[in-house]
């Protein structure tokens, strides 16, 4: 395993910020060779496995397999795995917990509790296990994606959720600073292929029962979890600014 001190974690922030995340992922691959695992959720992020396939081809995919996500993400997954004849690892939820889970609270408790226990059953343990034996983990983050949470990630970061076990985890966010237009601009240059849904004016995709399409002059992520507000909108498996406040009013209706 290959371990990053801080100053030279700092020296790749400052020298490739303004690089092609194609650079990045690069760079990424050399130094953590064999060890880098990329996170990739059947969004438009699929411009990181497009890259992979070009600069780092030993890269490890892995997908949180909720068993809530849309159909048409995994017909998209499926044509994704073919067209880049890559391996998909699935990460799948610990059954035991999630049938006790469900048996408890049933399928649709994230609406009235709030989403963060259903998403660490589904999302947060799956990954904190699979990221253990891991130097680095490539992620599709972006800071346009939300202010409140996202306005300061950086290219490559320590992990301030998940270990590996043995030292420092690092995150590897190539998009950090492209925008949703400049995602979108080099999907179709390339021809890649995209998640459908993303044709019925979804933008941010999540699991099906949390997710909706926008609507016009609504931010990129209005359509995740809508009923919570925007400091809430991440799952639990990148670092909230914003500490989540005890007693937190939620309203289902709120569109
Ligand atoms: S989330 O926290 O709100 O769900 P988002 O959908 O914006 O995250 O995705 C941000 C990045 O997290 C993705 O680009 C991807 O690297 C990783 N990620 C999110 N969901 C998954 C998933 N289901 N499987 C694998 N990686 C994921
Ligand atoms: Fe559960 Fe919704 Fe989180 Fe998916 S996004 S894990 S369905 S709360």
């Amino acid at each position: 395993m290959k371990e990053l001190d801080e100053k030279t974690l700092n020296t790749l922030v400052r020298e490739l910020a303004d690089t092609h995340p194609r650079e990045i992922l690069r760079t990424a691959c050399q130094l953590f060779d064999g060890s880098l695992t990329l996170g990739f959720s059947g969004a438009e992020d699929v411009v990181l496995v497009e890259m992979a396939a070009e600069v780092c081809p030993s890269i490890s995919i892995f997908i949180l397999d909720t068993g809530r996500l849309h159909h048409i993400t995994y017909q998209f997954l499926e044509e994704v795995r073919k067209k880049y004849q890559v391996t998909i690892n699935v990460l799948s939820p610990d059954p035991e917990e999630l049938a006790n889970f469900i048996r408890e609270k049933g399928f649709f408790s994230f609406y009235t509790d709030g989403h963060h226990e259903c998403c660490r059953i589904r999302k947060v343990e799956p990954l904190r296990k699979y990221l253990h034996g891991f130097s680095a983990w490539v992620t599709g983050l972006r800071r346009d994606q939300n202010a409140a949470t996202r306005q300061n990630i950086e290219i490559f970061e320590f992990d301030s959720t998940f270990s590996n076990g043995s030292g420092k985890l690092v995150k590897v966010n190539p998009l950090a600073f492209w925008t949703h237009d400049q995602v979108w601009a080099y999907i179709h240059e390339r021809d890649i292929p995209f998640n459908e849904l993303h044709s019925q004016g979804y933008l941010s995709i999540g699991c099906e029962p949390c997710t909706r399409p926008i609507k016009p002059g609504e931010h990129i992520r209005d359509g995740r979890w809508w009923w919570e507000s925007h400091e809430h909108k991440e799952c639990g498996i990148h670092f909230v600014q914003t500490p989540l406040p005890k007693n937190r009013k939620i309203d289902i209706n709120k569109k």
